[in-house]
């Protein structure tokens, strides 16, 4: 594992849009596992002023988010798909349609979550999946449990994790209470993991999972696991 600390927000941020631009660079058609949440909007930011200025394309890049809540289409602001949109897609040159992230509206959820593996699969897995993580050690939506989960599939969220995303939304109340998530094998098979925190509140968990127990209640520590980790953490 190789952990990197920054001074600070934009700090992280920049080093992160580093890894991913290099990425881009050494192959132009990879696959970017990519992820919500408040920590990466930097290194959206970032990755689309480099493009502005000509400095990475991602006219054949193609992208595989982490998760998506249930219950609500991706026109709804609250949605993933519509953060990736607005935060990352509109803002580059990617194709849409090389863009996926889980529908949280399938008609038959199940056949949704088999669908997402397949086509992971069908890329040939992942080339840099970048990841958050939440309070409780989640990455993507795979929440502390007595198991790890292998495929993507439904997972009802626990109270914490409704809690912080709340900010989100008008009120806890409106959080979806089911998501669909990435499962453990597609994020563990990427070749290379770049995760990224931000603030004095993450500190304890991230320390916990990067050098404590190898255990399903903290979902990020099978990272441990990973012969390509990279951390990127700033305390600010
Ligand atoms: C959500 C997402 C995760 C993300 C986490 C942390 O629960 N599903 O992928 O890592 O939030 O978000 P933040 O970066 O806002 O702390």
């Amino acid at each position: 594992m190789k952990l990197i600390k920054e001074k600070n927000y934009e700090a992280m941020s920049r080093q992160a849009a580093n890894i991913i631009s290099a990425q881009v660079i050494i192959k132009p058609d990879c696959v970017l596992g990519l992820a919500t949440g408040s920590t990466p909007i930097g290194t959206y930011n970032q990755l689309a002023a480099w493009y502005e200025k000509g400095d990475v394309d991602f006219s054949r890049v193609r992208t595989i988010n982490l998760d998506e809540y249930i219950g609500i289409s991706g026109r709804d602001e609250h949605s993933y798909r519509y953060f990736m949109d607005k935060n990352f897609f509109e803002k580059i040159n990617i194709k849409k349609e090389n863009t996926f992230v889980p529908s949280g509206i399938a008609k038959d959820i199940e056949k949704e979550c088999k669908e997402y593996d397949r086509r992971i699969k069908d890329f040939g897995g992942i080339d840099l999946q970048l990841l958050g993580i939440g309070l409780d050690g989640h990455i993507g939506f795979n929440e502390p449990g007595d198991c790890f989960q292998k495929n993507t599939h439904v997972v009802k969220l626990h109270s914490s994790t409704i809690e912080a995303n709340s900010r989100f939304f008008s009120s806890p109340e409106k959080v979806p209470e089911y998501a669909i998530t990435m499962g453990m094998i597609s994020i563990m098979q990427a070749k290379k993991i770049l995760l990224i925190a931000n603030g004095k509140a993450k500190e304890d968990i991230l320390n916990k999972a990067l050098y404590g127990a190898i255990t399903p209640q903290i979902p990020a520590s099978i990272l441990q696991l990973h012969s390509d980790l990279t951390v990127i953490y700033s305390e600010e």
